[in-house]
């Protein structure tokens, strides 16, 4: 069996068709959305990803800012400027840039953005609305994966999903929209026992956990979709995933590629998130995200 690719970079095309259509009708009505990202430090694959967000709002028509803090900003320097943001009208999302350098407190920060234009989705407002599958800023990687599967046609209702990694920006908040949709959803982690026994269960694999081609062919039950977001950075400078992609299309039924997987969906959503963020500011109906529960 050769797995049918799922191309993210095309169905993030079409999304982002969607954020600039949606982007000018704002125009239209008077207001710019505005997407404000703060990168603290130069954390040299950070500063890229800053880049591309910031390039992708700038295509959609969007306006957006990237403000560089040095990497010993105070902590409450850095809040404070948050709150300026937050009371800045032209600004619609605002983004940290993650990891913080140390000793800077990620939570603290987080929780001083307007979970209004929290567009990461990592607020405890936007945590707690996503639990109880109440619409909010969802944050954009899982939100990316969702929406790829629903281009898809994968239906997730009554599928066993099972997610290698649980961190706070991915493995977690995807579990939660995955049991939201309908779906029986396994974690599995570091510290999970025959990690394959459990892999091999998964109508639907998501693989987050950040190690190299760590998901091998004997760890995917035949005809499984397998959604790569491990992005890895190998010693000759080529970008691979979770996923070994070679010997897993060859068992899976649909598969993501790295790059041009879930990473344009994950920048793609930032956007529309933005978007959305700038019409329920500017009073125009938003289109939310489906009630999933
Ligand atoms: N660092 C890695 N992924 C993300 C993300 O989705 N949002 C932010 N703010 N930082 C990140």
């Amino acid at each position: 069996m050769n797995a049918r690719i799922i191309d993210g970079k095309a169905i993030a095309a079409d999304i982002a068709i969607e954020n600039a259509l949606r982007a000018a009708r704002l125009r239209d009505a008077g207001t710019v959305p505005g997407l404000a990202v703060v990168i603290v430090g130069d954390d040299p694959a950070s500063k890229v990803y800053v880049r591309n967000k910031a390039l992708a709002c700038e295509k959609a028509g969007l306006n957006s800012w990237v403000h560089a803090l040095p990497a010993n900003t105070p902590q409450e320097r850095l809040i404070a400027f948050l709150r300026s943001l937050n009371a800045d009208p032209t600004v619609h999302g605002i983004l940290v840039q993650l990891p913080l350098p140390r000793p800077l407190d990620a939570r603290a920060v987080i929780e001083a953005i307007d979970p209004a234009k929290d567009v990461d989705g990592f607020h405890y407002q936007n945590v707690g609305a996503l639990v109880v599958g109440d619409p909010a800023f969802y944050p954009c990687t899982p939100w990316g994966v969702m929406k790829m599967l629903e281009h898809e046609g994968v239906g997730v209702e009554g599928m066993h999903a099972v997610i290698v990694g649980r961190s706070t920006i991915v493995g977690k908040p995807m579990a939660l929209m995955l049991v939201n949709a309908g779906a029986t959803v396994t974690v599995c982690h570091s510290k999970t026992r025959d990690l394959p026994a459990v892999t091999r269960q998964a109508d639907l694999l998501v693989a987050a956990v950040g190690k190299a081609r760590m998901i091998g062919a004997d760890m995917v039950k035949p005809g499984a979709v397998v959604i790569d977001v491990g992005i890895n950075r190998l010693p000759d400078g080529k970008l691979c995933g979770d996923v070994d992609y070679e010997a897993v299309a060859k068992v899976a039924s649909r598969i993501t590629p790295v790059p041009g997987g879930v990473g344009p969906m994950t920048i793609a959503m930032l956007v529309a998130n933005t978007v959305r963020g700038a019409e329920k500011a500017a009073g125009l109906a938003a289109p939310m995200p489906t009630r999933i529960a």
